[in-house]
């Protein structure tokens, strides 16, 4: 089973918000992030024969899911015991060319052995955000067959952006501050859309967390998410900070540009 070292990191870098695994270039970056969605997955499955993972969004991860879709992953990672969720989703229909399910389905899960009945997308054809926000709880409760308590993810990827949003939980607007729910539709002024987005106690509750940053776009606001005073209205990144879990940031080099002269948490 390959471990995230095996692609050995450049340096990981410690800090109260979590450490810093820093790796050259997107590319590296990708390879590491398919090296610990296998670590992570086998070691669930052997205990439990399931693992629970929620995938991000946006343009980061679709590397790491070509690489999954390839050999070594497409026969190693025990695919039939992967329950998949995502961790937001755009209010677009799953053909749509901008919807998290419908990229990851043709990069990856197009490729893989899934259990389709193991495959969970937000219902976006659902007649109104809200209520894909109410049936994906809902989904995920029954999947996890829990009741009161917040599901468990074994593995959480998520993106930043270079606001600071982390999955849709954008600046400013009110799902930074669920405590209730486990999922929102979450109005985002900037772009004048509903997202449905997992809300802090969930993505809180994960035995792992993953962000995935790259680029020196990233630079400037990766540091001040790290080093800098908590906001988490202007930076909601900050939130997450799983209770009982671990939360990590694999990027490459050139979105820890602004790391090092900061000061360390
Ligand atoms: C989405 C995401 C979002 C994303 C960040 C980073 O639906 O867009 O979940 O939170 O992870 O915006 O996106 P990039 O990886 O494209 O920079």
């Amino acid at each position: 089973m390959t471990d995230p070292a095996v692609v050995t990191p450049l340096r990981i870098i410690e800090f109260e918000r979590g450490d810093v695994w820093m790796y050259a270039d997107a590319e590296a970056l990708a390879h590491a992030a398919a090296a610990l969605f296998h670590a992570v997955t086998a070691t669930a499955a052997q205990t439990r024969n399931l693992a629970y993972v929620a995938l991000s969004g946006g343009s980061t991860p679709l590397r790491m899911g070509e690489i999954l879709a390839a050999p070594p992953y497409r026969e190693t990672v025990p695919w039939s015991a992967v329950e998949l969720f995502w961790g937001d989703e755009r209010w677009v229909p799953a053909a749509d060319a901008s919807s998290n399910y419908g990229t990851a389905k043709q990069t990856l899960l197009d490729h893989v052995a899934v259990d389709p009945s193991r495959v969970n997308p937000v219902p976006t054809d659902a007649t109104d955000p809200r209520i894909a926000a109410q049936m994906y709880s809902a989904q995920l409760k029954t999947v996890f067959g829990t009741v009161a308590e917040v599901p468990r993810f074994d593995l959480v990827f998520l993106g930043m952006g270079d606001d600071g949003h982390t999955a849709s939980l954008f600046p400013g607007t009110p799902a930074i501050h669920v405590t209730e729910e486990l999922v929102v539709a979450n109005y985002v002024p900037k772009l004048d859309t509903y997202r449905i987005t997992m809300t802090p106690p969930l993505l809180n509750a994960a035995r792992e967390v993953v962000f995935l940053v790259s680029g020196a776009g990233k630079a400037e606001i990766l540091a001040a998410v790290l080093t800098g005073p908590k906001r988490v209205d202007e930076l909601p990144s900050q939130i997450i900070a799983p209770e009982h879990g671990r939360v990590r940031w694999l990027v490459d080099e050139a979105a820890a540009a602004k790391l090092d002269d900061a000061s360390h948490g």
